[in-house]
């Protein structure tokens, strides 16, 4: 059993007692759960959210006089050089954006994470938006607040499958494609449909762009780099993935998926877009989705041992999900010469049993960490290089993780202790 499918329905029900500094055996983990849960309710909850409030006082206090700021020093490791070659040979005009009017825009996959924040932001920005899901791993909950706005309407089907009639009449200017699974879990969970999720879906998406003429915007990802030589990876980097491992449907489904872009480009000169996105964070995870920061903030507030794949130096970089939606509106409004790939995400890099101890001193846990075996083809290192983002669209990311981290740890709070979000952890145990 996936550590994860515990945490997911321990997470929805009381939160248990911390063992406190005992460290538990590999094979214990999964048992754990539901023992402190029935045991010991409320308890470690309380002492983290008192922690948490402190906690986040004492982080604003210190942001607004400034101190911040070293979170994002590893971009000075970045060469200032030349423009990545991509960007080079799509002479990338040098206005950053171009004013567009509001529109109708679709969303695939805007009852996810990252779907339902890109839907918010086009609300908020007058833009109209269709949602089409079809609930895999995205619940209605995320969007309920939504729900009832005038220019705002949901649709239940598969990105794959061929367009509906209910598809083809919203007549949309733009397409949001960030239908998929996202969390290795998830996605591993169907590989069959994970890949056809990404290629077909894809595929879909593109002719029923060419048909309307639309703007069409990929939701790629770092694992098209696999696990890279590269380091930190700059667009023209063409990776590192083996093709037949359990990562694959995911990596090479997003791999073809480009594929498809670029050619639908050359063949028809469709305006595309394709994001390649780092690790993203932030409220709407869902607890248990087997992601490292959820599963590591959920496990810290209900005093479980914090489960590490591997010897916890893999190093990861994780943007916040406002700094990565803020990316992701930003290059949908370049220029059509403006195509991407561009990688969206956090360069400050940390490794994943840093990133453990931080959530425990976030969240005031006694959590211990427990080292389980690695993942396969679980990549050592990742990083982004966002030169061309920086350059293109003017953008970085400007939340630092522990306020990043913060904000996320109060919504998992709120969604253990029954309130917002609950509904949404509900409907996906
Ligand atoms: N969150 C990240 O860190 C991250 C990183 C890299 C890439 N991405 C990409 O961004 C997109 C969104 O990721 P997320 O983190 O929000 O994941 P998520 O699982 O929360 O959201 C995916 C959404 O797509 C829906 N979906 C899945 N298969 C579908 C199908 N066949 N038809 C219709 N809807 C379908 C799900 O129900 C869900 O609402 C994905 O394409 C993912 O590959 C995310």
């Amino acid at each position: 059993m996936h550590v994860a499918d515990g945490i997911e329905r321990d997470a929805l029900r009381r939160p248990g007692r911390k063992r406190r500094g005992r460290v538990v055996a590999p094979e214990d983990v999964a048992k754990q759960p539901s023992e402190q849960r029935q045991r010991y309710p409320r308890l470690c909850q309380t002492r983290a959210t008192a922690n948490l409030n402190l906690r986040a006082k004492k982080a604003l206090a210190l942001r607004a006089a400034g101190c911040g700021r070293r979170v994002w020093s590893p971009l000075t490791h970045h060469s200032q050089g030349s423009l990545p070659r991509l960007a080079q040979e799509q002479q990338i005009p040098s206005a950053r954006s171009v004013a567009k009017r509001p529109g109708r825009i679709l969303v695939t996959g805007g009852a996810g994470f990252l779907g339902s924040h890109v839907c918010e932001a086009l609300l908020r920005n007058g833009e109209e938006v269709v949602c089409l899901d079809d609930f895999s791993t995205g619940t209605r909950a995320n969007l309920a607040h939504l729900e009832g706005h005038r220019g705002f309407r949901l649709l239940q089907g598969d990105v794959a499958a061929p367009v509906t009639a209910e598809v083809e009449a919203a007549q949309v200017d733009a397409i949001y494609n960030l239908a998929c699974p996202a969390s290795p879990a998830q996605y591993q969970a169907d590989p069959i449909r994970t890949l056809k999720t990404c290629v077909f879906g894809a595929a879909t998406m593109l002719e029923f762009a060419r048909s309307r003429g639309a703007a069409i915007l990929q939701a790629s990802t770092s694992e098209v780099y696999g696990d890279p030589q590269v380091h930190p990876q700059p667009e023209h980097y063409v990776g590192h993935v083996n093709p037949i491992g359990p990562r694959a449907c995911y990596d090479e489904g997003k791999r073809c998926a480009e594929t498809l872009f670029f050619d639908y480009r050359r063949q028809h000169g469709l305006s595309v877009k394709v994001a390649r996105i780092f690790n993203c964070y932030g409220p709407r995870l869902r607890p248990g989705d087997g992601r490292v920061v959820s599963t590591f903030i959920v496990q810290a507030l209900l005093g479980q041992p914090i489960t590490i794949h591997g010897d916890g130096r893999q190093t990861r970089s994780f943007c916040y999900v406002s700094d990565l939606v803020t990316g992701l509106l930003a290059l949908m409004r370049t220029p059509d010469a403006v195509t991407g790939p561009m990688n969206l995400g956090n360069p400050a890099e940390i490794p994943v049993a840093e990133l453990a101890e931080m959530v425990v001193r976030l969240t005031g846990s006694r959590s211990r960490p427990v080292f389980l075996k690695a993942a396969v083809d679980d990549p050592r290192q990742r990083r982004p290089d966002i030169t061309q983002a920086r350059q293109v669209l003017g953008w970085a990311p400007s939340v630092p993780l522990e306020e990043g981290l913060l904000r996320t740890i109060a919504y998992f709070d709120r969604v253990l202790a029954g309130g917002e979000g609950a509904a949404a952890g509900r409907a996906m145990a």
